[in-house]
């Protein structure tokens, strides 16, 4: 199979994007003039998922120019959904309007929130991903925008049904931001035009480093069912260590790099040849590896590394590079951003090669994503970032099903694979069974290479 667009027409869309990126940062800086569709000036914005990403959607969603206000809450966690509430209202207490019975817990807690907004308003979807498809496929049947955090999908069964979600929101006029925010970072915007232009020449290499010390969740005593004991609201506290949930910090912490790569090599890989283990992670609670090397293939035969590693006492780096016939370029120097992006004529990041150098300071890109999506909003422009997140979610997966299943895995494979970590996702209720049960040791079942065909873990007796 191949990728659901061409790529021909994905080209001409990249583009547009960023042609898009290019003439929105002139609109930034200015008040919005539209007269929102539903009849007032007014957004009115849903959270759904109060944790640290939702609040933070949430605060750059209210600190536009653009009259959005914040009605309502939902979480399966009453505290996080105080937390937050708590905090926005203290900093935005001119867009805050959450009233006490507009404020949600629950499993169906989602559907309550996205009921009070009006077509054309704005839900936040920034749970953890396993639940990105259920609340999507939900706002679209009720005709909201969508701003959903990334990575939307955790396995190729719910990477399809976003694909096709997407066209349904399509279909219906819905604009859908998703939270892969370096693609809005104007500096990146101005590298990938250069790169188009030829300014290092034929991208025929790509690395990404996402090397740090431990990340998510890495206990080494199982769940104490006196302090936790709900096995379900556990696993989506700790929802990092667990693939039913997340994908595993695999999938939640590469997934930019992978991306901003792909966006520069203007296409998305088509096979994935990887390695990792769990060298350092000893008896962690948890189903992640602790480092990972993957080799992606696009279809011009270059290739693209990525190096992720969790470990203490090891070499640190957050960024990512593509090598041209040329020279190269900086996409990413040290995190999200600022990306201090630049090109060189040579293949080292010597000063006296410099091609040319992003203009700082830069703005955030996190205000940047809302800014695009409200601009395509007020001006009623077709706006969706779903086939693109779908993409980068889905090459993630592929690179990290080669990793845990210890085999070549080619995009056709991954798409034709059927093991949904969580198939009643849809369905959980808070005092249900969760979608992983651990053994009588409290431990979960982790990958073992080479053990399961593609299949990134199977669960003993099942
Ligand atoms: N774009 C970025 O740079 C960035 C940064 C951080 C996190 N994220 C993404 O944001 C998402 C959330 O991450 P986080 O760090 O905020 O996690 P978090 O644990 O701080 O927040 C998640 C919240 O969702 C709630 N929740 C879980 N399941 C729910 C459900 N079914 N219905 C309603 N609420 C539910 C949790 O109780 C919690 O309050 C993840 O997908 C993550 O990858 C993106």
């Amino acid at each position: 199979m191949d990728h659901p667009t061409s790529l021909s027409s994905r080209r001409q869309f990249l583009a547009k994007a960023s042609q898009g990126a290019a003439s929105l940062s002139v609109l930034s800086g200015i008040t919005l003039p539209h007269v929102h569709a539903a009849g007032s000036d007014q957004i009115n914005i849903a959270l759904v998922g109060c944790g640290g990403r939702g609040t933070g959607a949430a605060s750059n969603s209210l600190g536009l120019k653009a009259q959005t206000r914040l009605i309502a809450m939902a979480d399966v966690m009453e505290n996080r959904l105080e937390a937050s509430f708590n905090g926005l209202s203290n900093k935005h207490p001119d867009r805050f309007s959450v009233s006490a019975d507009a404020k949600f817990i629950g499993f169906d807690a989602y559907k309550k929130a996205i009921d009070m907004l009006r077509p054309n308003d704005v839900v936040i979807l920034a749970t953890p991903p396993a639940f990105r498809w259920v609340q999507f496929q939900y706002a679209i049947s009720k005709g909201v925008n969508v701003f959903m955090e990334k990575p939307i999908c955790v396995d190729a069964p719910s990477g399809k049904r976003m694909l096709e979600l997407g066209k349904q929101a399509a279909a219906k006029g819905l604009k859908v931001g998703v939270g892969l925010m370096c693609r809005h970072c104007r500096v990146r915007g101005e590298l990938f035009d250069r790169i188009q232009q030829g300014e290092i020449g034929d991208i025929i290499l790509g690395r990404a480093y996402r090397l740090q010390g431990p990340v998510g969740t890495c206990f080494t005593k199982p769940r104490d069912p006196k302090a936790e004991p709900s096995e379900l609201l556990y696993q989506i506290k700790n929802f990092h260590s667990f693939l039913w949930a997340s994908g595993g910090a695999f999938s939640d912490f590469n997934i930019h790099n992978i991306d901003e790569i792909c966006w520069m090599k203007n296409d998305f890989p088509i096979e994935a040849k990887a390695t990792g283990g769990r060298t350092d992670r000893g008896d962690y609670v948890d189903q992640n590896f602790d480092h990972y090397s993957v080799e992606y293939t696009f279809r011009d035969g270059t290739k693209f590394w990525l190096e992720g590693r969790n470990a203490m006492k090891t070499h640190n780096e957050f960024a990512s590079y593509v090598h041209g016939s040329k020279g190269m370029a900086i996409i990413s120097t040290a995190g999200h951003f600022p990306s201090k992006a630049m090109t060189f004529k040579g293949h080292n990041k010597s000063a006296k090669e410099i091609i040319w150098r992003g203009k700082q300071p830069e703005p955030n890109p996190y205000d940047l994503e809302w800014q695009d999506l409200v601009a395509a909003i007020v001006d009623n422009k077709p706006y969706s970032e779903v086939e693109r997140g779908a993409m980068a979610s889905l090459v993630t997966v592929m690179g990290r099903m080669s990793a845990h299943s210890g085999q070549a895995v080619t995009f056709d494979q991954l798409m034709a694979h059927d093991h949904e970590f969580a198939p009643n996702v849809d369905k959980l209720t808070l005092d249900g069974p969760a979608p992983l049960i651990a053994d009588a040791d409290g431990k979960y079942p982790t990958p073992y290479p080479g053990a399961n065909g593609l299949y990134e873990y199977v669960v003993k007796g099942a």
